[in-house]
């Protein structure tokens, strides 16, 4: 029997087992397990196989399974434990390319213990359990802030397009792009929800048509060809979606099929908002051209989800994961700081500066 998924946490630390506890996203909607992963190859395979997955998501993993990485290094000498620490850490970072919350996460695990190397090793592996807590923590903080100027964009009775899976499943708890709903149903809101099924490994038709079913959102699953359709027939006053890496310029690199829904979005006069926590905007990345876009292989279209195999053997197979929706076609970017709107070059800037005042 599937469990309430909102009734718990995407990704976390378990003390009692020493285990980064995840709900594997691969069963659902079908069946509702929670793994909980000790060995760091696990953890790396969670990520690579997206039983764990959504940019804040794979961050929050890649820092609590890197804390138990530490955890298992025996020397009590800096050097050496250092230099084992960042091999874990290379070999997590190997585990998807895309998404910069991995990257950003690790980084600020290896600095805590770089910062810190003049303390005993035991108090260093302290201050990192603290630090993967931490980045656990905040992002629940930073989905609700984002949930809550998301829903000041939109109004009761609305009708919302939404792509792949950027909600509760994506991140520790809420979401990105279906916070502004979570946190809407509980002030009473009532929302049309679209969900575009998300070839080809169905994000949309089985992760979010299956959360906002569940909190009882008006929810409608759609191919994704068919978004066209529905926005010619004006039942979309907003498009929110999710972003695995959002570039200096407001590019925005998000699940395959992104940048066409921005298109036609623009096409029909309807605002296309990204979410994006701070934590996944990377200003080293100039535009989309700076952005690598993952690869998967061949099997995910031509045979996964099928009885039998539904493309003749041999045929070749293009399956990037992300495209980048050009950020002409961005009405706004929602992050937990706010809502930034062109021109995304300064106005991005302008938030990090902020930041550092
Ligand atoms: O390949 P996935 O399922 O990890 O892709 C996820 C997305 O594209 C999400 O929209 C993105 O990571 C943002 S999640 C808040």
């Amino acid at each position: 029997m599937i469990k309430n998924i909102t009734d718990y946490e995407t990704v976390s630390l378990d003390e009692g087992r020493g285990a980064l506890a995840i709900i594997d996203q691969t069963r659902l909607p079908g069946s509702f397990e929670i793994l909980y992963l000790t060995k760091l190859e696990d953890i790396h395979r969670a990520i690579r196989s997206l039983q764990v997955r959504g940019a804040p998501a794979i961050g929050v993993a890649a820092a609590i399974g890197l804390y138990l990485a530490a955890l298992e290094i025996d020397s009590a000498e800096y050097e050496v434990f250092y230099g084992r620490f960042k091999a874990a850490s290379d070999y997590l970072a190997s585990s998807r390319p895309t998404a910069v919350n991995l990257f950003w996460a690790l980084r600020r695990m290896e600095e805590t213990a770089r910062q810190n190397c003049a303390l005993p090793v035991p108090r260093i592996k302290e201050l990192l359990r603290a630090e993967a807590i931490a980045i656990h923590d905040e992002d629940i903080g930073v989905c609700r802030a984002i949930g809550e100027h998301g829903l000041s964009l939109i109004k009761d009775g609305d009708g919302i397009l939404t792509h792949c899976n950027a909600g509760w499943l994506a991140t520790v708890k809420y979401g990105t792009a279906l916070a502004p709903i979570y946190i809407g149903r509980m002030k009473g809101y009532s929302f049309r929800v679209f969900t575009c099924e998300t070839r080809p490994l169905l994000q949309g038709a089985r992760l979010s048509s299956l959360e906002m079913s569940s909190i009882g959102a008006d929810t409608t699953l759609i191919c994704d060809s068919m978004a066209s359709q529905v926005m010619k027939n004006g039942w979309v006053q907003a498009v929110f979606v999710g972003c695995d890496r959002l570039a200096a310029n407001g590019d925005a690199c998000n699940k395959i099929g992104t940048s066409g829904l921005a298109i036609i979005a623009k096409h029909y006069g309807v605002p296309f908002y990204v979410c994006a926590p701070t934590s996944t905007i990377d200003l080293s990345a100039k535009s989309a051209e700076d952005i690598v876009i993952e690869e998967r292989p061949p099997e995910e279209i031509t045979e996964m989800w099928f009885k039998e195999r539904m493309a003749p053997e041999g045929v070749k197979v293009y399956n990037p994961a992300f495209d980048c929706a050009d950020a002409a076609l961005v009405t706004a970017v929602i992050t937990e700081r706010g809502i930034v709107r062109p021109p995304f070059g300064k106005n991005l800037a302008a938030l990090f500066q902020e930041r550092k005042i």
